[in-house]
């Protein structure tokens, strides 16, 4: 019985007669009592306001709690992973990835697409255009002669999504949905997208994309997330130790456009088979523009189904991150074009000082016949899962 039934049942007995006795009083007030210091279930997601965007939409902040003290923000806009402290090997807990205090950080030009989700389509399409059963796109082009992650205005980052919390058995998280209309950013087809985000007591943020359309129409969404796992702000991720689960990777050209080549890992500083400082060979690296990695891994495990891709260990911090992923590529970029943008609580996120591990399809994938195809066509589902899992060693 809920608190206003109990009220209408007390009434209903107690005013008809006139007859409140004492004994009825005690009662009334013992249940009201009783009510009132009962447990109520702890709201596992804290659903808050954080802001306004330029044009007045309200961005809703979501936050998840688990058993282990770790702590994941989300926003709506852009469906981001804005936040997530997790305690290191001595205990203390640090924010590991990047953000900004506000929306209007995440709108100005030194939101380098933090924790974002990227699309439709994710990394760059070569020359802004593509050519899809006969008929010609034009995209904007917003990264040199290309289009990256997903255009200029209206691509999935900018786009304030809904979020309903996630409060099942077991589960904490929020699932957004985002519909693209048919032509947003020159893409075809009305694109309805569900990015739903969970975050367990063994400190594994799961990822899990679903979209559906009602013409072709190329999909590649992923993840953007800067980590720096001795805590976001700290000034080198060079010093972390990487291993990718890929014996090959996508060379690129001097617009960081895949040449069509699937490469050996073998004898190159793109050999993360074991272990290696990211550090160790960067500077080997030393094509323009990036000067680093800021490159797609062919991923071993192409079957579909979930698999480790990656794991990188802070030797200072204790820090280990897993990324499993059902996808069969993975893009490393080291944060080779950050500046210093100053981000939550003022930190300073300088040159080198986070990397991305983006789960996804190799890039220009639409314009490249040998890569797996990233076409989705009406009556498929896209799925895709990605699992970031922060343990301590
Ligand atoms: C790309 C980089 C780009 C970065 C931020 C990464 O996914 O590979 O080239 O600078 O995103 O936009």
């Amino acid at each position: 019985m809920n608190c206003r039934n109990r009220w209408a049942w007390w009434l209903g007995i107690a005013l008809p007669g006139l007859s409140l006795n004492c004994a009825a009083i005690v009662l009334l007030a013992c249940t009201l009592v009783i009510e009132m210091t009962a447990p109520v279930a702890r709201a596992e997601v804290i659903v808050t306001e954080f802001g306004k965007t330029a044009e007045g939409t309200a961005v809703t902040q979501f936050t998840l709690k688990n058993s282990q003290g770790a702590v994941v923000k989300l926003l709506s806009l852009g469906a981001t992973l804005a936040e997530w402290h997790v305690p290191c090997k001595s205990g203390q807990v640090d924010d590991v990835v990047f953000g900004f205090d506000n929306v209007a950080g995440y709108e100005s030009k030194d939101n380098g697409y933090f924790g974002c989700i990227a699309g439709r389509v994710a990394n760059r399409i070569a020359n802004a255009r593509f050519t899809l059963d006969g008929k010609q796109y034009e995209l904007a082009k917003n990264d040199g002669p290309n289009t990256l992650h997903g255009g200029v205005k209206r691509s999935l980052d900018k786009v304030v999504w809904k979020g309903t919390p996630i409060e099942r058995e077991g589960e904490r998280g929020v699932e957004f949905k985002y519909a693209s209309p048919a032509g947003e950013e020159g893409f075809p087809g009305t694109l309805s997208c569900t990015v739903k985000y969970t975050l367990s007591d063994t400190n594994a943020v799961r990822i899990e994309y679903e979209a559906t359309t009602d013409q072709a129409t190329p999909v590649n969404l992923t993840n953007h997330a800067y980590f720096n796992l001795s805590g976001a702000g700290s000034p080198t991720i060079l010093d972390h130790e990487l291993m990718l689960a890929a014996d090959h990777y996508t060379p690129i050209n001097d617009v960081l456009i895949p040449t069509g080549e699937i490469a050996s890992v073998v004898g190159t500083p793109f050999d993360f088979r074991q272990f290696h400082r990211i550090g160790e060979r960067v500077d080997e690296l030393t094509a323009k523009p990036g000067k680093g990695y800021d490159h797609n891994f062919v991923l071993n495990n192409q079957t579909g189904q979930l698999a480790l891709a990656a794991r990188v260990r802070d030797p200072k911090s204790g820090r280990v991150l897993s990324v499993f992923t059902t996808e069969p590529g993975i893009q490393l970029y080291v944060g080779n074009f950050l500046t210093g943008a100053k981000g939550k609580g003022g930190k300073t996120y300088a040159y080198r000082s986070g990397f991305c591990l983006e789960t996804q399809h190799y890039p220009d994938s639409i314009n490249q016949s040998n890569f797996p195809s990233v076409v989705l066509r009406p009556g498929e589902t896209y799925r895709h899962t990605c699992v970031y899992q922060i343990a301590v060693e």
